[in-house]
């Protein structure tokens, strides 16, 4: 790998990334590192994680507001999308990559970097994230990956660090890796590698557990304009404020809560723990409100769609030509996905009990059973003679042999 002069380094204020900023300048012969720490509504104040950063030798330590662009430019078109990994991670962590990357790139354009870096080890989903999202935005700028290959435990990182003078506060470190934004958390390792091992409730930040949920069911409504959550319990929002709330109340009723064992791109099966509670309870609703808008073609086609979308955005292809031919279907299908849709948050499930939309294409005039019934009922008859023909044809040859 070609050495670079001048670096921006992706930087979250953890061990591993700190620990980068030595390792690029005396290992990789780096001459100048600048840091960048994305806020992505995680809620804490990145004033110390700058501070550190020049601590460990930044030359400079950028930290941009992001959460907005987070949720529009890649959570709005997921949630259209009803992405949910290996159908049922909704992407909380992989959809804030490609956006990790886009700050990057443009950080190493304002500074005149000659590449980038970032602290991914050689095992996740993010390494191949970033490089391949990078890699679409300019294919000319270096990255840089010290943990892929330094091959120091986390003592070793740590031993590393202050032989530069770092220090690591001595709090008692949390066994697990948890990456956070406004979309949610992923909680691994520790004892969740052992996929027998039921989560201790400490893994948990946004959801209560059952046993603490309020006795009473709470009902929130969502409105929904051409596919984008606008409204909660009929108050016009902003989308971050929307997801917010919705965290909070969801969150407190139990929701959110997924653990699974999923397939990394890299071959790994891994344990992971989610809470998305917002973000799950939003993909619900969207998903119900396009079964009252969308004609039964589209909603089954889309389906697959649905599909493709989730594995290729978490397998790193935000920016790709196959995304971007399924985000002008996408677009297309969201025209009258507006209404209202009813959700009863209790006990650990969000429940869709009631829609409504100016857009829907249930009728009930045909639907019901009631005496002001319009469905030509003698019409079905016809209907099943030609619908079942190839059938009655097939048996009858196979009653001949
Ligand atoms: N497995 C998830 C993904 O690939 C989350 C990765 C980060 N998780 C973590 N606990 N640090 O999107």
């Amino acid at each position: 790998m070609g050495r670079a002069e001048r670096v921006v380094l992706a930087y979250s204020g953890g061990v591993d990334t700190t620990v980068c900023i030595p390792y690029l300048k005396h290992e990789f012969g780096v001459k100048e590192v600048i840091t960048l720490a994305a806020d992505l509504g995680q809620g804490e104040d990145l004033t110390p994680i700058r501070e550190k950063a020049l601590k460990a030798g930044a030359s400079e330590s950028l930290v941009v507001d992001a959460t907005e662009a987070l949720i529009e430019h890649y959570a709005l078109p997921s949630i259209q999308a009803n992405a949910l990994y290996e159908n049922r991670y909704p992407l909380s962590t992989a959809l804030a990559r490609p956006l990790i990357a886009k700050l990057l790139v443009e950080a190493a354009a304002q500074c005149g970097a000659d590449a980038v870096a970032h602290g991914c080890t050689g095992k996740g989903n993010d390494q191949v994230r970033f490089d391949v999202s990078i890699a679409a935005l300019n294919p000319n700028l270096k990255v840089l990956a010290p943990a892929r290959e330094w091959g120091m435990s986390r003592e070793e990182a740590i031993s590393y660090g202050e032989q530069f003078g770092l220090s690591f506060p001595v709090k008692k470190s949390s066994p697990y890796s948890i990456d956070f934004n406004l979309l949610g958390r992923s909680i691994e390792a520790g004892p969740l590698e052992n996929p027998w091992n039921e989560p201790l409730e400490e893994v948990y930040a946004l959801t209560r557990a059952i046993a603490d949920t309020p006795d009473e069911p709470e009902y929130v409504e969502i409105g929904f304009v051409e596919g984008a959550p606008t409204h909660l319990n009929g108050e016009a929002i902003a989308a971050t404020t929307l997801i917010a709330q919705l965290n909070d109340m969801a969150g407190r009723h139990g929701v959110g809560r997924i653990d699974m064992i999923e397939n990394r791109l890299v071959g790994i099966k891994s344990r992971e723990i989610y809470e998305a509670p917002a973000l799950l309870v939003l993909i619900a609703a969207h998903r119900d409100l396009e079964s009252l808008t969308l004609t039964a073609d589209v909603t089954q086609y889309k389906r697959g769609i649905e599909e493709t979308y989730s594995r290729l955005v978490y397998n790193g292809l935000w920016y790709s030509p196959l995304k971007s031919a399924l985000d002008a279907f996408i677009r297309q299908t969201q025209e009258r996905v507006t209404g209202t849709v009813r959700v009863k948050l209790y006990k650990g499930n969000a429940q869709i009990v009631g829609r409504q939309s100016d857009s829907a294409l249930y009728t009930e005039a045909l639907a019901t059973y009631g005496a002001d019934d319009q469905f030509d009922h003698r019409a079905a008859e016809g209907f099943i003679y030609v619908w079942g023909l190839p059938t009655r044809v097939w048996s009858e040859r196979l009653r001949q042999e």
